[in-house]
Parts: structure tokens; C-alpha cells; sequence
């Protein structure tokens, strides 16, 4: 068996991704060594077989011992620790969740169900290096990859909503703190079915622009009840790098554009952070290079992977199974408001949800470690 390095186990997208391989037994494959850069020397978890102390997850020799690497510690992490480990000799497999890396020309963004071939490719050239991808890509290409498979698209115009997790744990705390906070300033109005709606409105949009710092640490300004149109880095181009990355990361995943002589799929849009809890959702729009049948698209995608599922374009299935309360903590990818669009016959819309942290963040890693392990 081999030795399988696991850092940054006990954050957010670690304990998911720790619960994921519990369910999916990839402990019996492995031998665990869990690494810790807060407790060293502390107990494993249970997982743990016979490497049952925490080692630190600073000390490279410890790393070095292991075949695989599978890190969710996040990017000053990876920024410290793996060019001194790649320095030191060691040639084994890195799998992270970290953005650091994504765009070096010897990693793979890693999401499996959509880009095998440009995975086994990588193998069979002596990659090494395999990055999980932005959340809200990998989720978008689980749902409508099948599109670009089939050589379909020409553009594709993005419209995210994503959700507080994505920022991190301390952001879903300080969403649900607004909502309480705002909730108690109109409490006794909202108990008196008499009192009037204007009346509450004032009170929350004061409360809201009076919130303590302390209430918008994470966020910089409130979310509970608003929505904030920019994520991530101020490229200074006009983009933000959320944004950024929607474009450059969908065509590397796909093994196209810069880098593999093949031309880039135009992919844009905005990127807006909106008030749900993990699951990122996105509005897409699509100009295709032909005029494909509705019931040809829609088959394309439902049969595309095991987890996508095909919400018809009604409204009752569509509230029902395309909201982000339907899909948290489930594999579902579900896709759905598919239609031809007013432009004409070859733009397509479509409304597609995953769960950021599973397939936007620790499912990819897991399956990257069974695709090792084969
Ligand atoms: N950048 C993402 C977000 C996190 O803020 O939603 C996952 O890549």
C-alpha cells in the first residue's frame, strides 16, 4: 500500500474531502500519514492504520516519504512547501486544492469526468502535478461539458452566483451573522402583521449600512440581504480574477488554448457573490457553431455523466431541483432553463448549481488519488 500524505485535513474542503473518502472506502487503499502544521505530534484520526501521530506538515524529509500528497491547506501552503520539496529530489504525486499552482504549464487542472484524455496524457508524460480546479468552473463543466466535447461552442457567457463558502468557513459565519442581525433589528415589526412593509425595509437598509466591521470582516461590506458583483483579485483590466479564471481555467481544463497550439474558447461574464450558503450557481449562455436540436442538446447533456441531472424547463421542476438548497451536500450537478434564446438559433441558455465544496473542491482530489492508485 501506499504511503498517502493528507494536509489541511481538518479545515472546511479537507473534512469534506475526509468524509467523501471514509464513504467511498479509500482508506483500505492506503496508508494515511496525516500531517499537521498546528498540532504535530498529536493523535491521527481514526482513519489513521499504522502512522497514528500528526507529523508536521512543514518537515520535508516526513513529506518525502510519501508516494502521494494530497493537500487542502490552501496556497501560502503549497507557496512555502512545494518547491522545497520538488528541490529536495522528491518526485511523487502532489494533488492540491489550492489555486497556486493551476496554471504552471507541467499541472493538470484535474476534474476527471470531463478531461480523462488531457489527464492520461499528463500520465503517460510523467506528470506529477495535479491541481483541483476553481470551484465554480469545475462545477459548470460537470453540468455542460458535454457541449464543449461535442466541439459545440464557440462562446459561452457566464453569470455566477456563488455562494458564501467559497470566500471560506469564516464567510458563511459572517453571512448568517447578518441575518440574524438584521432579522433582530425588525423583529417585533415583522411579529405584528400590521405594521408596515416600508417601515421594515427603512430599519434593515439602516442596520445594513451600520454594520460593525467586526460584522463585515470577511466580506468588507454586508452580503445578508444584498449581493457583491466582484470576487477575488482586482486584475486591474477591469476584470476581476474570478472572472479571469473562468476563461483561462475552462479552456486549460479542456486541454485548448494557449500552451496545447489549439484555439481558446472565448468564456466571459461576471462573477457575483450572493447570499446562498455552498452551492455556486451560474447563468450560461451559449453561441454555438450550429443550430442543434433542442431534444439533441438536452440528450447530450443528461447523458453525458453520471451525476448531471436534466431539470426540464418548467417552472415547478425548476423550483423544486435547481436551487442551491436542493442540491447542497449532494453529487448532483443538476442543468436545467434550457432554451433556445431570443438572438437566435444557435444561442443556447441554460442554469446549472453544484455543491462547491464537493465537486468544486474535494471531489476531483479523491478521484485524482483512485485514478493513481489504478
Ligand atoms: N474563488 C471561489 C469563490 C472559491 O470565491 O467562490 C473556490 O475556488
Amino acid at each position: 500500500t501506499k504511503l498517502v500524505g493528507l494536509v489541511g485535513w481538518r479545515g472546511m474542503v479537507g473534512s469534506v474531502l475526509m468524509d467523501r473518502m471514509a464513504q467511498e472506502n479509500d482508506f483500505a487503499l492506503i496508508e494515511p500519514v496525516f500531517f499537521s502544521t498546528s498540532n504535530v505530534g498529536g493523535k491521527a484520526p481514526a482513519f489513521a492504520k499504522n502512522e497514528t501521530t500528526l507529523k508536521d506538515g512543514y518537515d520535508i524529509e516526513a513529506l518525502k516519504r510519501c508516494e502521494i500528497i494530497i493537500t487542502a491547506q490552501g496556497g501560502d501552503y503549497t507557496t512555502e512547501v512545494f518547491p522545497k520539496l520538488r528541490a529536495a529530489g522528491w518526485n511523487g504525486h502532489w494533488i492540491d486544492a489550492a489555486s497556486t499552482l493551476r496554471m504552471k504549464d507541467d499541472a493538470v487542472i484535474i476534474l476527471d469526468p470531463v478531461n480523462m484524455p488531457v489527464i492520461k496524457k499528463s500520465l503517460a508524460n510523467g506528470g506529477r502535478n495535479w491541481i483541483g480546479g476553481n470551484c465554480t468552473v469545475s462545477c459548470m463543466l460537470m453540468g455542460v461539458g458535454a457541449l464543449y466535447k461535442a466541439g459545440l461552442v464557440e462562446w459561452m457567457a457566464t453569470q455566477t452566483y456563488q455562494a458564501a463558502s467559497g470566500g471560506g468557513a469564516q464567510h458563511m459565519r459572517e453571512l448568517l451573522t447578518q441575518f440574524g442581525t438584521l432579522n433582530g433589528t425588525v423583529k417585533s415589526l415583522l411579529d405584528d402583521p400590521k405594521s408596515a412593509i416600508l417601515e421594515i425595509d427603512r430599519q434593515v437598509i439602516g442596520k445594513q449600512r451600520s454594520l460593525s466591521e467586526a460584522e463585515t470582516a470577511n466580506f468588507g461590506v454586508p452580503l445578508g440581504g444584498s449581493l457583491i458583483p466582484w470576487i477575488d483579485k482586482d486584475l486591474g483590466n477591469g476584470m476581476s480574477k474570478e472572472e479571469w479564471k473562468g476563461g483561462a481555467e475552462t479552456n486549460k481544463i479542456l486541454g485548448q488554448g494557449e500552451g496545447f497550439g489549439t484555439p481558446a474558447t472565448p468564456v466571459d461574464g461576471f462573477c457575483v457573490r450572493v447570499g446562498a450558503m455552498r452551492c455556486h450557481s451560474q447563468a450560461l449562455m451559449f453561441k454555438l457553431k450550429k443550430d442543434v436540436p433542442l431534444a439533441d442538446i438536452e440528450s447530450l447533456i443528461a447523458n453525458d455523466n453520471e451525476w448531471v441531472k436534466f431539470v426540464p424547463n418548467t417552472r415547478e421542476a425548476t423550483i423544486r431541483d435547481l436551487t442551491p438548497v436542493a442540491v447542497t451536500g449532494t453529487m448532483t450537478i443538476p442543468v436545467g432553463r434550457v432554451r433556445k434564446l431570443a438572438m437566435g438559433p444557435e444561442y443556447l441558455g441554460a442554469f446549472t448549481i453544484g455543491d462547491q465544496l464537493l465537486w468544486g473542491a474535494a471531489e476531483p482530489l479523491r478521484r485524482m488519488l483512485r485514478i493513481l492508485l489504478d
